[in-house]
């Protein structure tokens, strides 16, 4: 895997208002005019209440999985349950003593609301191409944004790409869900845009080298989110300020609260780019969650699994990993057989009357995709391992649905179940996969233990993707982290003055 991908590795972060390349940049005004696209601000999608009232009523008439500009106001946190409207609170649930076995209120945060994917990857999609898109780094018209993933990243900036007016191209494994490619096959026009590198989950190496060969043609610009620096802020903001006002939400009602963790799987750890942001407002620990079968922060270790979404075998260049305060293992066994139990009418039954589990908790659970399972079974055996209390919150999200995993549901039934869930299998999947959840495999990091992990990213960044050994070192330093913000300002007062430029600032928008 010996870097000859230049386009993967041109991502250095530049701070001030210098326009790359003008000509692209002209080209994007004009494309972006023509189609009448307004960008939202990253400040806007962190704070919605700063939306133009103007667009909102715009947005009232537009369906959330339209491929339509106007559905870039609703790339935030704050959409309600129908998907239409803004909330004031995001979308959430608290999971009872019922359900986790514990003390402490686990709070997970749902993605499902985000518009045309139904998952909050759309938000590092258009966090990785926005800033290039306005500084003249990427020509809409004719480059195309390739979106290295192993779902629903490169269904995002497929979403992304489409409502902008340029080419998109998905490049995952051939074995994620099936709902995916559907998903996808909906959205491309092209069939050759979808590309399907060999393997399963764990197979991110086969994606970068597909990415290496594509990149090869100037054409093809390689929106890297493990390597992208906007994933990571737009999390730290954006998904930062949701939890906060989850967090504050609760506090009003419970004073004496804390968000004692903040739990999240890794696949590009954009997400735990939230934790950065809970920490400093409230002190929160950050915990990062791996699949069992491939623990590469707990042992160095590889395997394959089936919590789709958390790619794995490298620690990606935006880990803060030196701000991480814990690592756990979850086994995909367990997710798995979640997904059946949440899901199916008989394990709904079992929950409702022999748990006394509340329909209102229970009617959510199709919002929890595999990735949320894991979560939540890392937050669980955070607050055992912890010995959290009810004034302790444990903060998680879910990055997708349920119905993107209907088809792993049947297998699972059909191998696993020997063709349908009974009663007394549900009990046994309660038994040992919730109440039976311990605090093994949870690792709290001492400062060695941090410094193995950051340093198992050198041999992905330095020695194969050819990064130079001062950018990788400079991560170790939280105030590396922290001077990365004022980015967010930079991009804002550009996006501002692109819009200005194609006329679009204060203008009414495109409505087809
Ligand atoms: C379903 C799902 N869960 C979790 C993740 C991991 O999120 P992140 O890439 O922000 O670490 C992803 C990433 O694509 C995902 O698709």
């Amino acid at each position: 895997m010996a870097c000859s991908c230049h386009n993967l590795d041109v991502m250095e972060i530049q701070l001030g208002t210098d326009i790359i390349d003008k000509s692209v940049y002209g080209r994007a005004i004009v494309h972006l005019r023509d189609r009448k696209v307004r960008l939202p601000k990253f400040s806007e999608l962190a704070a919605p209440n700063t939306i133009p009232s103007a667009i909102e009523r715009q947005l009232a008439g537009i369906g959330p999985d339209e491929p339509n500009a106007l559905n870039l106001f609703r790339v935030h946190w704050f959409n309600g349950t129908n998907r239409v409207g803004k909330v004031v609170v995001p979308e959430h649930i608290i999971l009872p003593f019922e359900i986790t076995g514990v003390r402490s209120p686990i709070i997970v945060a749902l993605g499902t609301p985000f518009p045309m994917i139904g998952a909050h990857k759309v938000l590092a999609a258009y966090a990785c191409l926005v800033p290039r898109l306005v500084r003249g780094e990427f020509d809409p018209i004719v480059q195309r944004a390739v979106w290295p993933s192993t779902g629903n990243y490169c269904r995002g900036g497929i979403a992304i790409s489409r409502i902008l007016g340029c080419r998109g191209v998905a490049v995952l494994p051939e074995g994620m869900s099936v709902e995916r490619f559907r998903w996808l096959e909906s959205w491309i026009s092209n069939p050759g845009d979808i590309i399907r590198t060999p393997g399963t989950e764990s197979n991110v190496r086969e994606i970068y080298e597909e990415c290496e060969l594509l990149s090869q043609d100037p054409n093809n610009v390689i929106f890297n989110q493990f390597r992208e620096f906007g994933n990571y802020l737009v999390h730290r903001q954006c998904t930062g300020a949701a939890l906060s006002t989850i967090v504050d939400a609760y506090q009003c009602a419970c004073p004496e609260a804390r968000p004692a963790a903040f739990v999240a799987t890794s696949g590009s750890s954009g997400t735990l780019g939230a934790g950065d942001a809970l920490k400093e407002n409230y002190g929160t620990k950050i915990v990062a969650v791996e699949a069992l079968e491939c623990p590469t922060l707990l042992y160095a270790g590889f395997g394959s699994h089936n919590i789709q979404g958390i790619g794995d075998k490298h620690i990606p260049f935006i880990h803060n990993v030196m701000n991480t305060d814990l690592v756990t293992g979850v086994s995909d066994e367990s997710t798995d057989l979640l997904n059946v139990l949440f899901n199916d009418k008989v394990g709904l039954d079992y929950l409702e009357s022999r748990r006394n589990v509340s329909p209102t908790i229970l009617q959510r659970f199709g919002e929890l995709g595999l990735s949320s399972l894991a979560n939540i079974i890392g937050a669980i055996k955070i607050s055992k391992h912890l010995g959290l209390g009810d004034q302790d919150l444990v903060v998680t999200v879910a990055t997708d649905g349920a119905s993107l995993y209907e088809s792993e549901r049947e297998k699972t039934i059909k191998e696993t179940l020997s063709g349908a869930l009974d009663t007394i299998s549900a009990a046994e999947i309660f038994g040992e996969h919730l109440s039976g959840i311990r605090s093994d495999h949870v690792m709290e990091l001492n400062s060695r233990d941090r410094e193995r992990i950051f340093n198992l990213g050198y041999y992905t960044w330095v020695e194969q993707r050819g990064e130079s050994v001062d950018r990788f070192q400079e991560r170790r330093k939280m105030s590396f982290w922290n001077s990365l913000m004022e980015h967010l300002t930079v991009w804002d007062d550009m996006i501002e003055e692109f819009n200005g430029r194609t006329g679009m600032n204060g203008r009414v928008l495109k409505r087809d």
